[in-house]
């Protein structure tokens, strides 16, 4: 079969935007339940304690990943990740952007995968579908926040789903003995600007 057949098939089909239907390597996506923390806890001490892509210096502790999760469900926010039958290769979840409520319909975008699936179409499979997640909701901005060295798959990644560059901040960071920039990238969801937020949202959730 040629390359590109089976996504288009797929496609075809109308499968649900949660079913998988790009690259070569075949996952199911979904919601993470409390049970899958673990082993996102697992993936992230990783880019931690050996990357940059995090800013975050010591591996969260179970519990905090698991504080961590339950805010972002407590917003209603998509919290997803990639399976191959049981094992968890990847996730990643929206949260608020900024806390000061007028950026309430703004949120971020952050990605993990193991680092022995990487640049296999995980990525692209999951930032699509949390895409599809927010744009079902209220939001109207993600807002990628991604280190600026060594960031080249993150950077293509979030091209390739349609983020435009919006700014570089300099040496915002140190981490690993060196100053780090941060490269931010931005990405309308839904209507975007071009509508404005749901009405019951307009002013309920603005608290402070
Ligand atoms: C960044 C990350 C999530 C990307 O996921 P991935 O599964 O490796 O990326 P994919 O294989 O889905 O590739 C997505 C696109 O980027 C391109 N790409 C991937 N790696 C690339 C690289 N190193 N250089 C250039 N382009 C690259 C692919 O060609 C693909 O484009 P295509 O669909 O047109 O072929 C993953 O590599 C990762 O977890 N990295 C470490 C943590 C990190 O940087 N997180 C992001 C924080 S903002």
């Amino acid at each position: 079969m040629r390359p590109g057949i089976l996504p288009a098939l797929l496609s075809l089909l109308s499968l649900p935007a949660f079913m998988s239907t790009y690259a070569n390597r075949p996952v199911s996506i979904r919601e993470i339940t409390e049970a899958d923390i673990p082993a996102i806890r697992r993936i992230y001490a990783h880019h931690v304690e050996h990357g940059i892509a995090t800013f975050e210096m010591t591996p969260p502790s179970e519990e905090e990943m698991l504080l961590r999760y339950r805010r972002i469900r407590a917003e209603d926010m998509p919290y997803l990740a990639a399976f191959d039958g049981d094992r968890l290769l990847g996730y990643c979840y929206a949260s608020t952007y900024r806390p000061r409520p007028a950026y309430r319909f703004t949120v971020e975008d952050s990605i993990y995968l193991s680092p022995d699936q990487q640049g296999q179409g995980v990525g692209r499979q999951l930032l699509q579908a949390l895409i599809s997640r927010c744009e079902a909701g209220p939001w109207r901005q993600m807002v990628a926040v991604i280190s600026g060295e060594g960031s080249e798959a993150s950077v293509a990644l979030h091209e390739k789903l349609g983020f435009v560059h919006a700014g570089n901040l300099r040496t915002v960071g140190f981490k690993h003995d060196r100053w780090i920039d941060t490269i931010l990238m931005q990405r309308a969801l839904g209507s975007g600007c071009d509508a404005p937020p749901p009405a019951t949202m307009r002013s309920t959730l603005a608290s402070n």
